[in-house]
């Protein structure tokens, strides 16, 4: 493996996914014991230390800690589901359900209209679901990959329907939107590369056993 430079073999190397998962994934920390030794807000480092001497944290986006994982340059992520599920290999383990940054992903589209078996237009970043989704209902979609922003494109005519992430249901709402289909429910996942689970074996089941134990503690005293 290349360029380790600060990765030591007693070492773990956890990458947490920057913006709403790290800002849940924080107390969760707390509660088990470990605080980062640098503002998060502050800092623009990318690798920041933490006050369990052998625990580094990667922040990167949601959607590299798969990969990150996947090589060997983090022992271990936290990301979302709707994040694995897109990303085209399972070379990780998946360990623990961290029930945080909760919402589902669904179909949804413009009051009134129904699924059918035509065949449809479906606006998503979440392509690979998507497919599988309708595919599943035998239905036969056209998928037009969005990045962002997925919310306008029924009413500006670019799809029929769109698939992507709903929690409160207000970003349908307010771009006149109606909830369809659930495809799954969603939460970040803790994940480990295959390799670490076997070379560091103690040191990993040491952290689960610690977010396990933080994980309960927040859901029986919020
Ligand atoms: P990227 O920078 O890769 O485009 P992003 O902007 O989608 O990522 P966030 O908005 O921070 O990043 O979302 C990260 C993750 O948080 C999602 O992959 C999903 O698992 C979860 N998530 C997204 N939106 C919501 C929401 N409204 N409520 C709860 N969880 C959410
Ligand atoms: C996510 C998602 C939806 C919204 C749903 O967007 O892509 O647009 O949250 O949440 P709601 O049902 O509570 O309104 P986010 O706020 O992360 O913005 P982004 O996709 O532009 O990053």
């Amino acid at each position: 493996m290349t360029g380790k430079l600060f990765q030591k073999p007693a070492e773990l190397v956890l990458a947490v996914s920057k913006g709403r998962i790290f800002k849940q994934v924080l107390p969760l920390l707390e509660s088990a014991g470990i605080s980062i030794l640098e503002d998060p807000e502050e800092s623009r480092k990318l690798v920041l230390a933490t006050s369990m001497e052998s625990l580094k944290l990667l922040i990167i986006r949601p959607s590299d800690v798969p990969t990150f994982v996947e090589y060997g340059a983090a022992d271990l992520g936290i990301t979302g589901k709707d994040v694995l599920l897109e990303y085209d290999s399972d070379d990780y383990y998946e360990l623990l359900d961290l029930g945080i940054a909760k919402c589902s992903l669904m179909v949804a589209g413009m009051p009134g209209t129904t699924i059918s078996k035509n065949r449809l237009k479906i606006a998503t970043k979440y392509s690979r679901v998507a497919t599988d989704y309708f595919a599943s209902l035998g239905i036969q979609a056209e998928l037009i990959k969005l990045y962002g922003s997925m919310e306008l494109a029924p009413s500006v005519g670019l799809a029929d329907f769109i698939v992507d992430l709903v929690d409160t249901g207000d970003t349908l709402k307010a771009n006149g939107l109606v909830p369809l289909n659930t495809i799954c429910e969603i939460s970040s996942r803790l994940i480990v590369n295959k390799a670490t689970m076997k070379t560091k074996n103690s040191k990993v089941k040491n952290l689960i056993q610690m977010l396990r134990d933080a994980k309960l503690a927040s859901d029986k005293y919020g």
